[in-house]
């Protein structure tokens, strides 16, 4: 920025020093053309017998002019008479050119105006000499006229030096100040960075940044805090599944090994601790294939989406569902549309309500399971004639590994049947419920919008 502003001020006061240069040598040309101009003014009034001058010859039409004429600043004047320096005015300049004995000379061979320039000890001279004759004298008169150039030049350096000592003086006030503020406008900004290295190093995700005002820094901060926030509960949540996870792992294993430990040299009671060990190895199985279900219900590619006939989906869980037990099946509703869902994703979260509903029902119960497009949503469902979920109940036992109070026998679940449900709902956009069925028990609900599928697809 600086860099620019010093590149255009350079530029501004070059075109000055060459600007101001050009005027000058225009000044030069039109004084030396001045001076040319009023001596012949001076001679044509001085000679005309008709104004009463008595002038008669070449060397007092001159002395008189020169008495009558001072030189300005930086230029002088001088007369030669047949080839001789004559008068010189009362101010004497810096350097005396009618001393020069052989310029003079020089000087005055000339018969028309001339114009030259010359180096002398105070630099460079412009001068013009206007050769002089007045009828009647036969003598040779010249006059003239010195402007000291290079002081003239000298005058314009120091401007410009000025100017540009100025511009210097001004970029560098420009750059301190730039400095101080931009400090000062950056000085929330660092201390966001500073807070955030912080927490980044001792991974305390509980600290926040604390900056007041409503700017766009405090703005800043607050995103960056509401940011902090969730990290922090992801955290938490991520933290509680894993303890979850291995709490459940481990009552397997403890078991197995408490058998195996136990376990002595007699036929039937290896036989019998092979069978629950065997069967606790499996549950351990279910959990870890459980537990990947739902990791990979986090990442993207979880659906792989085709046309599932949701008729032919209702029909085929309810067939798989009669080996599951002895109950009385139904198939409640069937609605006659395609939509764009995971089959094998679908057929597995119902499958998951059907258990559940075998479960905590008895043999003869009622279980049915249906489908209806209603609202642009389609509806999914499973209920059952058993005993039902408490209202207090009904969001919870979504939960990862959290299991109702009823529960009997030793080979419950973990508690990840409905968290499953529940993300395979919210992968195809929709959610699951549980409400009261019409007979008392629990009829679970996956409603999916019908939208949010064709988008998916
Ligand atoms: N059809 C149902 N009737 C009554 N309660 C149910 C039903 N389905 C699930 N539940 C309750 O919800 C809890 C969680 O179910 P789930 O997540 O499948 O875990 P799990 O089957 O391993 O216990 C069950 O422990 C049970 O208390
Ligand atoms: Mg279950």
């Amino acid at each position: 920025m600086l860099a620019v502003v010093g590149l255009a001020l350079s530029v501004a006061i070059f075109a000055t020093w060459t600007i101001l240069l050009a005027r000058l040598d225009d000044r030069m040309t039109a004084e030396l053309g001045n001076e040319v101009q009023k001596l012949r003014n001076y001679a044509d009034s001085a000679l005309d017998p008709k104004t009463g001058s008595t002038v008669t010859g070449v060397q007092e039409l001159l002395t008189k002019y020169l008495a009558l004429n001072a030189p300005d600043q930086r230029e002088t004047f001088f007369s030669i008479i047949d080839g001789r320096a004559d008068k010189v005015p009362f101010k004497l300049p810096p350097v005396r050119l009618d001393t020069d004995e052989e310029l003079v000379g020089r000087m005055a061979t000339a018969t028309r105006v001339i114009r030259d320039e010359m180096e002398t000890t105070q630099g460079t001279v412009q001068y013009a000499v206007i050769p002089v004759s007045v009828a009647g004298d036969n003598r040779r008169g010249h006059f003239v006229v010195a402007i000291f150039y290079d002081q003239h030049r000298d005058e314009i350096v120091d401007a410009v030096r000025v100017l540009g000592l100025s511009a210097l003086a001004a970029m560098g006030l420009a750059g301190v100040a730039g400095w101080l503020v931009a400090g000062q406008v950056l000085a929330p900004v660092r201390l966001v960075r500073q807070t955030a290295e912080q927490i980044s190093d001792s991974s305390d995700l509980t600290r926040r940044l604390d900056v007041p005002g409503d700017d766009d820094v405090a703005a800043l901060a607050g995103t960056f805090n509401h940011m902090l926030d969730r990290l922090e509960q992801a955290f938490v949540v991520q933290r509680h599944f894993m303890d979850d996870a291995g709490h459940e792992l481990r009552t397997p294993i403890t078991v197995i090994r408490g058998h195996l430990e136990l376990m002595g040299d007699d036929p039937d009671d290896r036989a019998e601790t092979l069978a629950l060990v065997t069967d606790e190895l499996e549950r351990m199985n279910r959990i870890v294939d459980d537990l990947l279900t739902l990791a990979k219900a986090e990442q993207p590619g979880f659906l792989a989406l085709d046309h599932v006939e949701l008729a032919d989906l209702t029909v085929s869980v309810v067939a798989k569902a009669r080996a599951l037990g002895e109950r009385r099946w139904r198939v409640d509703e069937v609605a006659e549309a395609r939509l764009p869902a995971d089959r094998h994703r679908l057929t597995q979260a119902l499958m998951q309500l059907v258990a559940n509903a075998v479960r905590h029902t008895a043999d003869d119960d009622l279980i049915a399971v249906g489908s209806a497009v209603r609202d642009g949503r389609v509806e999914l469902w499973v209920r059952d004639s058993g005993p039902g979920v408490a209202p207090a109940e009904r969001e919870r036992i979504f939960g990862r590994f959290v299991r109702g109070a009823g529960r009997t026998g030793a080979h419950d679940g973990a508690g990840l049947g409905l968290a499953i449900v529940r993300s395979i709902a919210q992968a195809h956009g929709g959610n699951v419920k549980v409400t009261e069925a019409p007979g008392g028990g629990a009829c679970f609900v996956m409603s999916l919008p019908l939208w949010e599928l064709w988008r998916l697809h």
